[in-house]
């Protein structure tokens, strides 16, 4: 046997319990009291919590956007991702027009096979149909197992966005091949159309970043693309969910019995739209904004309702400098934050204080994930998957600052808060790769995950 982690206490979705965890070839191979086995390394981690790795469903690394590059590579972002619990995480390659998405995966994955320092798995950005070839090329995507996509129904001028008609063809196409459409929702016309007018108004700080897409901008979008996949009867996945008006007709929708997926951010549950009005407010410039405490609130309620489906970061930094290029013009600010370090951190320190399950936690953070996305090998702590594994020590007192990060931006948003537990180690298929705030592992350790569909 390789490892042996003694007497922690075992957390999944559903129960917390004693239990050792016998790991061989990068797999879990027995769980009980007291096992009685022979094993190359031995953990105590009694007065620990045992929990699966993280899955990190929305970052985009080394990503083109806003002018310039986000600010972690594969291999940065995934050092960060592992350091903070996260053992897979979920890419978002965006095809430039008339590329093919095949083309565009593989050459992220060239990457990310020297780079990687987790698992990793690809929602490919559709912004052109290509004439209709990509709808065609889907087939093989899904077959190689990239099992999601993704849609913007914003970012226009970027050129990203996807209409309404190519919306629904992605639906049904992504229905037929057993797929998933992930969608951004804010509505571009309203964004426009406030934007011109605050500028012209003079109003350029980043509190009219907020104003120009506030909470009714995202609703409008997130019922419109409730509205087409109820109607179509497809499933979909709404990401980085921010307001209460349209996650309450995403809930309605799943109350319904319509395959709606909703995901939120930890950006979301811990800040609001007043962080505009700071000083430094544009380096918590992202899209959709933070909202007002009733979406916050109202997030908090659904998350601990079981009604929110995961928890992902959309981990996109961008450095100080970058930021400046928006101090006297919201509109120039590069959208996104850092997170994917903080995930696991931020939400179990939020069960430890009581807000919500520990189990929940690994339900919305790893095993709902998994799940949704097909990630057969993944997201729990059972024999036969993969031995991805945190050590979690609940006594353990953290302060975020970007100094104590594993990533390469000079700043984050979650500067100075205050963490009650924090993970001290990860391992990836049974491979320590953090430990006590080092990253022990090699880039490269990182495999595909390759996904089976729906
Ligand atoms: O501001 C954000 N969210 N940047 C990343 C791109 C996206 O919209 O997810
Ligand atoms: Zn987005
Ligand atoms: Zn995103």
């Amino acid at each position: 046997m390789e490892l042996l982690i003694k007497g922690g206490t075992v957390v999944t979705a559903t129960e917390k319990y004693l239990a050792d965890v016998a790991v061989n070839d990068g797999k879990i191979v027995a769980i009980g009291k007291d096992l009685t086995v022979e094993a190359d390394q031995v953990v105590d981690a009694s007065g620990k919590l045992v929990l699966p790795g993280a899955i990190d469903a929305h970052t985009h690394m080394a990503m083109p956007f806003g002018g310039t590059v986000s600010a972690d590579s594969y291999l940065s972002g995934t050092r960060a991702a592992v350091c903070g619990g996260v053992t897979t995480i979920f890419d978002y390659p965006v095809q430039h027009k008339g590329e093919t998405i095949l083309g565009l995966v593989n050459s992220k994955k060239e990457i990310l096979e020297k780079e990687a320092c987790c698992d990793y798995a690809f929602h490919c950005c559709i912004t052109d149909l290509n004439g209709g070839e990509i709808l065609d090329e889907m087939e093989q995507a899904v077959a190689d197992g990239i099992t999601s996509f993704k849609c913007f129904l914003v970012y226009k001028k970027e050129g990203m966005m996807v209409d309404d008609g190519m919306l629904a063809k992605l639906l049904l196409r992504a229905k037929e091949l057993g797929a998933l459409i992930n969608v951004h929702a804010e509505n571009p016309d309203l964004i426009d159309l406030r934007t011109e007018q605050y500028l012209k108004e003079g109003k350029t700080s980043a509190w009219y970043h907020y104003m120009s897409r506030p909470e009714f901008v995202e609703a409008e979008a997130d019922k419109r693309v409730v509205h087409w996949a109820t109607h179509l009867d497809t499933p979909v996945y709404l990401v980085h969910m921010a307001d209460k008006e349209g996650l309450l007709a995403c809930i309605q929708a799943k109350e319904e019995g319509h395959e709606v997926y909703i995901e939120t951010c930890p950006q979301y549950l811990e800040f609001t739209c007043d962080v505009y009005k700071r000083e430094d407010g544009r380096n918590f410039v992202c899209s959709p904004p933070m909202k007002g405490q009733e979406s916050q609130d109202a997030l908090w309620t659904a998350l601990k309702a079981g009604m929110i489906d995961t928890v992902a970061t959309d981990h996109c930094p961008f450095q100080s400098y970058e930021k400046d290029w928006g101090k006297d013009d919201f509109t120039k600010i590069p959208n996104g934050c850092a997170g994917v370090e903080n995930l696991y951190p931020y939400m179990l320190s939020a069960a430890n204080d009581g807000k919500l399950s520990y189990e929940r936690v690994v339900e919305v953070c790893a095993t709902n994930v998994a799940k949704i996305f097909g990630c057969e090998n993944k997201g729990a702590i059972a024999v036969g998957k993969d031995a991805d594994l945190v050590i979690y020590d609940p006594d353990k007192d953290f302060t975020i600052s970007v100094e104590n990060m594993h990533s390469d931006y000079d700043h984050t948003i979650w500067e100075g808060k205050k963490l009650h537990g924090y993970p001290v180690q990860t391992y990836l298929r049974g491979k320590l790769v953090y430990d006590d705030g080092e990253y022990v592992g090699h880039p490269g350790m990182g495999n595909y995950v390759k996904r089976i569909h729906r």
